[in-house]
């Protein structure tokens, strides 16, 4: 049987991440925006894909929730992005007015589904979506990880000329500017790659890395990345309906976990037909386990804002 997966937000990320989960045939999706038609046209759209693309899978659109009863999976990209100029913070508010009654709506139809968050600000978002969704917090995860390390790992493939498949790497923290990637357990072919590209350049890719979504922004100009994030979801999506039980970076509650608690942080977490079903820890650097507090003191701030607003 198919699984069932809710998307909520039919703009580039939704509606990209809705395509590459149809395409994939192991899951019917449910497409929802509160645009009367936007969903609807898009779902319409990509299902007539499906005997082009050999997908067997259903789409359909929607403006209700009464659609996503009983969904296995959700996924929330509903909220606005930002523009050249803005940070992922200064959509704190709005997002958080929107995950906040979309989570309300989604709970309303599935008792038990595991919800993936991709609005921004990521890890405030995601924290906020645990907090209205009462569910168990290995079912509530935020997706930020996968794309930041996905960017360092091409970064560092065009550097070195390697294939982005022997590139092997981490990028934790929260989903902003202070990321943190883990050098020492980056490596290329098995050898660590700070014995391959010396410091101030790697520096420059680190940084590279932590603007990968504003360089975008810069190009875009009207929105924010899509195709990447997009690849990233649909990643984690595969993870939970066929139970691989893989590791990635993603954004989880920790309880504990790094010296931190209570509060949504980027870590390798193992993805399975549970949601998160293990945190790995890492053994962390001064300057990483430094990095990673630095990152959790960030999105603590901007959940004090939520309850101050709330
Ligand atoms: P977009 O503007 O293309 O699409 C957002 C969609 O949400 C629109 O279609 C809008 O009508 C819909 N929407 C707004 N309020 C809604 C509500 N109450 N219920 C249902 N739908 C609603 O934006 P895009 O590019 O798809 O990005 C979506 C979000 O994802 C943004 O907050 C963006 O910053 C974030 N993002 C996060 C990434 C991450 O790594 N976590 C990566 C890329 C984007
Ligand atoms: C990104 O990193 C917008 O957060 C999004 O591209």
């Amino acid at each position: 049987m198919k699984s069932k997966v809710t998307v909520v937000g039919a703009g580039n990320v939704g509606a990209t991440t809705a395509q590459r989960i149809f395409e994939k045939g192991h899951s019917d999706v449910v497409l929802i925006d509160v645009v009367e038609g936007i969903p609807q046209g898009k779902a319409l759209d990509i299902l007539e894909s499906g005997p082009i693309v050999k997908s067997d899978a259903t789409i359909i659109g929607s403006n209700s929730y009464e659609e996503s009863k009983d969904s296995d999976i959700v996924v929330i990209t509903a909220g606005v992005a930002r523009k050249p100029g803005m940070s992922r913070d200064d959509l704190l508010i709005t997002n958080m007015n929107i995950v906040g009654s979309v989570t309300e709506s989604v709970i309303l139809h599935s008792k038990n589904p595991i919800i993936i968050v991709v609005s921004n600000p990521l890890d405030a978002m995601v924290q906020h979506c645990y907090e209205k969704s009462s569910l168990p917090k290995e079912r509530v995860v935020g997706m930020a990880g996968i794309l930041d390390t996905g960017r360092f790992r091409t970064f560092l493939s065009s550097e070195l000329n390697v294939s982005v498949n022997n590139i092997d790497a981490y990028v934790l923290g929260g989903h902003g500017d202070s990321m943190v990637p883990l050098l020492k357990a980056t490596t290329v072919g098995g050898v660590p790659v700070e014995d391959l590209i010396e410091k101030d350049r790697l520096e420059q890719i680190v940084q590279r890395t932590r603007d990968g979504g504003a360089e975008i922004v810069s190009y875009l100009k009207t929105g924010s990345a899509y195709y990447a994030p997009s690849a990233a979801v649909a990643q984690m999506v595969d993870a939970i309906v066929f139970d691989t039980k893989e590791i990635f970076p993603c954004a989880a509650m920790l309880d504990g976990e790094y010296g931190i608690s209570g509060v949504y942080a980027g870590v390798p977490v193992k993805l399975g037909s549970n949601g998160i079903e293990e945190i790995i820890n890492l053994d962390l650097s001064k300057e990483e386990k430094e990095g990673l507090d630095k990152s959790s003191k960030a999105v603590e701030e901007l959940i004090q804002i939520m309850k101050d607003q709330a």
